[in-house]
């Protein structure tokens, strides 16, 4: 695993953004997986302003979903799909052809994970995972105590992330479960990127990083990655004890 920690926001995103679009540069027709939320989204907007103004050709990659609040439909602003619409999609002119997401308004929802981890299998390989973590250590729906085999599944969410998510709607909802990728799919992809800034996530980082590799924090699953590489911001370094590998300005 790489550590790669920045000076601040604005150079992490920079710096993430660029990742995704060297890769569609060497590989238009990869199959990239992209978390929403917060961290990620100025990232994705200087990645949506980099690839108009360098015509970088997004037409023959696929997106597949990371994750969704089961119950909530795509038009609630507070969705992963709403985000992933409005900050990548619409921007970037991405065609829905090229869009493979969770439907957590299913009736069906193990048919839903079939499916997506059978369109897994159809494209071979994802080329890159782009997570978060949230502040139970979470990366995608992969609550602490998940098993790192689990590929898609429907998850219990557990009550941090029932209340952080909060934060993403415009009025309190109740979010009880998930549909996410599992830890198994995060290790087989080919690249995995973990990003998290901010002071708040410096706990969850130390933790994830130096403490033990285990599903009680399943972000420290990424050190098992063998293309792994953890970017932060300075913030989220901040408790970090250990010397970092690389540190860029
Ligand atoms: C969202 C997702 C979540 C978030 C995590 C961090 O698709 O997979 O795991 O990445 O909860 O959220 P933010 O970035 O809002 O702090």
């Amino acid at each position: 695993m790489q550590l790669n920690i920045y000076k601040d926001y604005n150079e992490l995103s920079a710096q993430a953004a660029n990742e995704i679009i060297e890769l569609i540069k060497i590989k238009p027709d990869a199959v990239l997986c992209l978390a929403a939320g917060d961290t990620p989204r100025l990232a994705y907007t200087l990645m949506a302003k980099k690839a108009g103004d360098e015509k970088i050709d997004f037409t023959r990659c696929s997106f597949i979903g990371l994750d969704e609040w089961v119950g909530i439909p795509p038009q609630n602003a507070g969705s992963c799909r709403y985000f992933l619409q409005t900050t990548i999609f619409t921007p970037m002119r991405i065609a829905t052809a090229q869009i493979n997401l969770f439907d957590a308004m299913s009736a069906d929802l193990d048919k839903e994970c079939v499916k997506m981890n059978t369109r897994i299998l159809e494209k071979g390989v994802i080329d890159l995972m782009l997570v978060g973590v949230g502040m139970n250590g979470h990366i995608g729906f992969n609550e602490p105590g998940v098993l790192v085999s689990n590929n898609a599944h429907v998850i219990d969410l557990d009550e941090v992330t029932q209340s952080v998510g909060q934060k993403y709607f415009s009025e309190p909802v109740a979010i009880k479960k998930g549909i996410t990728l599992g830890l198994n799919q995060l290790l087989q992809s080919k690249k995995a990127i973990l990003m998290a800034n901010g002071s708040k996530k410096a706990t969850v980082i130390r933790r994830a990083l130096e403490g033990e590799i285990n599903t009680e924090m399943p972000a420290s699953i990424i050190r098992k990655h063998t293309n792994g590489i953890v970017m932060i911001d300075e913030e989220a370094a901040s408790l970090l004890k250990s010397e970092p590998v690389i540190h860029k300005k």
